[in-house]
């Protein structure tokens, strides 16, 4: 029987679940893969989260240079996060002639190209199923099934603490830092929480599932992206009762006059399929000239989740013969002819204080002069006297343009003024 020896540096969260994995399901690899996957060595400082793995104190390397070094290493998963010392280890495997399977997106968005370049010369196997929606077979579905299709668009929730955070606020009313704090412990977020709740982790993930979909470089840099620290708990409701629900959508699309490719909260209609994607679900909505609608669901994070999809990479490299690469020229900055569009169109949802009566036309009548089409969906008096709020939805115009109304709405002193500004995604 063919035996394949893995190697797993660090032995965090995601590490531990895939020490686990590899191990527990050796015997049912074996029986129904014919392949004997074996965890040979790993790279982890803390000695007794390694024990408590049961990991043998042989099985301890002391450096990267002895893994490379092994010859019963054949395959090396990298799960430590971030970009150092991550980069040079993968670096230094994949020049040793073994192949790698990372959960790493930023390592990976970032230096995909230096990384599939090595990989190459090396002949070896570059794998990141895990770099993507934790658990959901995503990458391979557009690499090895969604290939035959021109994919026009993707509408993913693929960060799982944000999604979980914004899903224990709508219902359950819990706070921000509460949710947050709960998804830390969980083991959803980022040792970092600013990755997840300002968007990059996203940003990072829409790069590689953009450039796989549209076949062309789809730099992280040339992503618009916004967290969703800014979301208050008023327009959860106020969305509520209008049959919406926020999400932090990932959203690229491929259009005749270019890619648009951006991260940020949106409504979304309740009976849209993304709406009912709760907790740490994750989700992929993608259209293509043939398949049409496909929607890619499950655990977007977690220990055994991603552990899942490293394990399916070990068992793909294990069976199959040759290494597949990107079908784009992987560079580090975007094919020159390819066109972003920056200043793109949505619908909006727009909260305004309002102080007077004459609020409610005037903030109509400036969004009119900008071509805005948009009528009050909500008129509510607070109480208090002249105070009051005033919610509009917007039909679809460009960023630059709502940007403009706002602007001249908010130089109303006294009258009326702009206190949220949400994109709605119909
Ligand atoms: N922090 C990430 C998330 C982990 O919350 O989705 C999985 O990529």
């Amino acid at each position: 029987m063919k035996k394949v020896g893995v190697a797993i540096l660090g032995l965090g969260v995601v590490g531990g679940g895939t020490y686990k994995a590899l191990t527990e399901h050796r015997e049912f690899y074996k029986k129904n893969h014919g392949v004997d996957i074996v965890v040979e060595s790993v790279l982890e400082r803390n000695k007794e989260r390694a024990a408590s793995l049961g990991v043998e104190r042989n099985a301890i390397a002391q450096n990267i240079g002895e893994i490379c070094n092994n010859p019963q290493v054949d395959i090396v998963v990298e799960v430590l996060g971030g970009v150092e010392p991550a980069k040079s280890f993968v670096l230094a495997v994949l020049n040793a002639g073994k192949s790698v399977v990372t959960s790493n997106k930023e390592l990976f968005c970032k230096y995909w190209h230096e990384l599939e370049e090595a990989a190459k010369l090396n002949g070896c196997g570059l794998f990141y199923e895990a770099t993507c929606v934790g658990g959901v077979p995503i990458i391979r579905s557009l690499l090895d099934t969604l290939q035959v299709n021109k994919i026009t668009s993707l509408t993913g929730i693929v960060n799982s603490t944000t999604n979980y955070i914004l899903t224990k606020m709508t219902d359950s009313g819990m706070t921000y830092k509460d949710a947050l704090k709960k998804a830390q412990s969980l083991g959803y977020a980022e040792a970092d929480p600013k990755m997840d709740v300002d968007g990059f982790d996203p940003v990072y993930k829409l790069s590689i599932l953009s450039s796989l979909a549209f076949h062309t470089k789809v730099p992280y840099t040339k992503i618009y992206r916004e967290g969703i620290t800014e979301i208050d708990s008023t327009d959860l409701l106020y969305g509520k009762r209008l049959g919406y629900v926020l999400k932090l959508l990932a959203i690229g699309k491929n259009t005749d006059s270019g890619i648009e490719v951006r991260v940020h909260p949106a409504l979304i209609k309740s009976t849209h399929p993304l709406a009912g994607v709760n907790d740490s679900y994750n989700a992929v909505y993608i259209s293509g000239d043939c398949v049409e609608d496909v929607m890619l669901y499950g655990r977007g994070a977690g220990a055994l989740p991603t552990a899942s999809a490293i394990a399916s990479d070990i068992i793909y490299f294990a069976t199959h013969d040759n290494f597949n690469y990107t079908t784009f020229e992987n560079t580090e900055n975007a094919d020159p002819a390819t066109k972003f569009i920056t200043d793109f169109k949505s619908a909006y949802y727009i909260r305004l204080q309002a102080y007077d009566m004459g609020a409610q036309t005037k903030a109509k009548s400036v969004l009119e002069k900008y071509g805005i089409t948009a009528e009050p969906v909500i008129f509510e008096n607070s109480g208090v006297k002249g105070v009051g709020t005033i919610i509009f939805v917007t039909d679809e115009t460009s960023e630059s343009n709502i940007h403009k109304a706002v602007e001249e709405i908010n130089s109303c002193k006294g009258l009326v003024s702009v206190a949220s500004l949400i994109r709605v995604c119909q």
